[in-house]
């Protein structure tokens, strides 16, 4: 797969977002993952399972699943800017992690992961042919029965996010983006309350895949 169109664009916007605001300042932040835990356990996902997060930014998710003892944790973001701030802040565990600067759309894993977490990143794939690179990425780097928990913003989300447009998903679109070779587990919504008190409706997803 050849680079993605716009990837260098994309990191820039990225870096400069995570330049500008702390972390905790960001309209997605969330002091605990507490949906994207709650579905791995609903899930099965235990400490022995290899997880790659998704535009995995500054989120503290790999705090979470650190903590639970996870070994094989792998952090991919097309921004390295907001994953510096994470390392910042987990310190030496942050050699825990695999960090990878890559643009998901284009990424080549050269392995496999029993878990695809993606919180707030799928969403702003508005193009069919970057849902279709993504698909692509995700069927070649997930193994056979393998987990996948995605959060997009719900048909009532807003319809930008960080400046950019996004696709909005009520959950029957969400389960038809995966397609039959998924068994859906949940999908649930959440009302994402930003640190300036805005609510933003999510809709999540967990899923296995049958193969
Ligand atoms: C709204 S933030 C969500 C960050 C994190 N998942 C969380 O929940 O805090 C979107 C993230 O996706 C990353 N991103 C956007 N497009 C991407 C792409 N094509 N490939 C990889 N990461 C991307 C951004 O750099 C940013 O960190």
């Amino acid at each position: 797969m050849a680079v993605a169109p716009g990837t260098a664009e994309r990191a820039r916007h990225w870096d400069e977002v995570y330049q500008r605001l702390d972390e905790t300042r960001v309209s997605w932040f969330e002091p605990e993952p507490a949906f994207s835990v709650a579905l791995l356990d609903e899930l099965g996902v235990g400490p022995g399972l290899s997880v790659v997060d998704i535009g995995a930014g500054a989120a503290r998710l790999v705090d979470a699943l650190l903590a639970r003892g996870f070994g094989d944790l792998t952090a991919l973001d097309v921004s390295d800017e907001g994953m510096a701030q994470a390392r910042r802040r987990l310190g030496r565990n942050a050699g825990r992690v695999r960090w990878v600067a890559a643009d998901v759309r284009s990424w080549h894993p050269g392995r496999r992961f029993d878990v695809w977490h993606d919180r707030a990143v799928f969403h702003f794939l508005t193009e069919p042919a970057d849902r279709d690179r993504y698909l692509a990425v995700l069927a070649g780097a997930l193994s056979a029965g393998g987990r996948v928990v995605i959060g997009t913003f719900a048909g009532d989300g807003p319809p930008r996010c960080s400046g950019l447009p996004v696709a909005r998903y009520s959950p029957a679109a969400l389960v038809s983006v995966l397609g039959d070779e998924f068994e859906v587990v949940r999908t649930c919504r959440q009302e994402h309350r930003t640190p300036a008190g805005v609510v933003q409706p999510f809709t999540w997803l967990a899923a296995r895949r049958r193969r």
